[in-house]
């Protein structure tokens, strides 16, 4: 009678277990780490220090567009006017008035940090522009503060590997994606002996693949390589 019952109930545990989430795997803490890195792991990946604002000037360098062909990643995404997107971990907004110039008029950025000074700077750079659909948002380091099913694109540069919440992250930004929409995720390549990073501000494709796929609504879909020294990798919302 039990076996029968058991028969019974399993295609139904097969048919609900896609839609459920498995418990999230545990961060770590080591006492021997790198210098760069907060001592926190994560699949075993160790969680790098978040950049100050103080230091904000670099990610406006007049020679950034050469050195990592900032133009290519940008005309690698994509976009179409009218799309959605969140730039998450926006610092002074490098890449939001770029893209918000690709979606405009009717698309928008939400420009999103955890350093309200980081968001200061990134209006004033945004009104010395002239741009007006770029929107900042304060968010949380386990939550970007978006609103449900609202975004089409989610960028990320040079900043997953800070998040010291990773998983929350991740699964926030599931939850903030509409249905068929993308995070594009650009990291230096691990992987790679020509990128001389610090290690923690690097990542491979393997490692993002590990930590973005453990969501069921997430799959990867491609990853292109047109930068000199990063990836861009692209999962999608099914
Ligand atoms: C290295 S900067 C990159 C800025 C920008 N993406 C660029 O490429 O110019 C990383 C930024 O991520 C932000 N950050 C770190 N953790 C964050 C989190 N959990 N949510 C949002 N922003 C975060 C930091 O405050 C910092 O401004």
């Amino acid at each position: 009678m039990r076996s029968l019952a058991l028969l019974l109930l399993a295609p139904a545990a097969l048919l609900l277990s896609p839609l459920t989430h498995a418990a999230p795997p545990p961060y770590e803490t080591r006492t021997e780490h790198d210098p760069n890195g907060i001592g926190k792991f994560y699949l075993g990946r160790e969680i790098a220090q978040v950049m100050g604002h103080q230091a904000a000037g670099w990610l406006e360098r007049p020679e950034r567009e050469s050195e990592e062909r900032t133009d290519l990643l940008v005309e690698a995404m994509q976009l179409k006017p009218g799309e959605v997107v969140a730039d998450i971990g926006a610092g002074s907004g490098y890449f939001s008035w770029r893209m918000a110039k690709e979606v405009a008029p009717e698309g928008k950025v939400f420009g999103v940090d955890i350093q309200p000074e980081m968001l200061e700077l990134l209006q004033r750079n945004m009104s010395r522009r002239g741009v007006s659909n770029v929107v900042s948002v304060l968010g949380t380091t386990s939550d970007p503060k978006l609103p449900a099913g609202s975004v089409d694109t989610i960028l990320m540069v040079d900043v997953y590997h800070e998040f010291d919440q990773p998983y929350e992250m991740a699964k926030a930004m599931v939850d903030a994606l509409k249905k068929g929409g993308r995070i594009v995720l650009v990291e230096y390549r691990r992987e790679d002996p020509k990128v001389q990073i610090k290690r923690v501000h690097t990542m491979s494709e393997a490692q993002a693949k590990a930590e973005f796929t453990l969501f069921p609504e997430l799959r990867w879909e491609r990853t292109l390589t047109p930068l000199p020294q990063q990836h861009i990798i692209i999962f999608r919302k099914n």
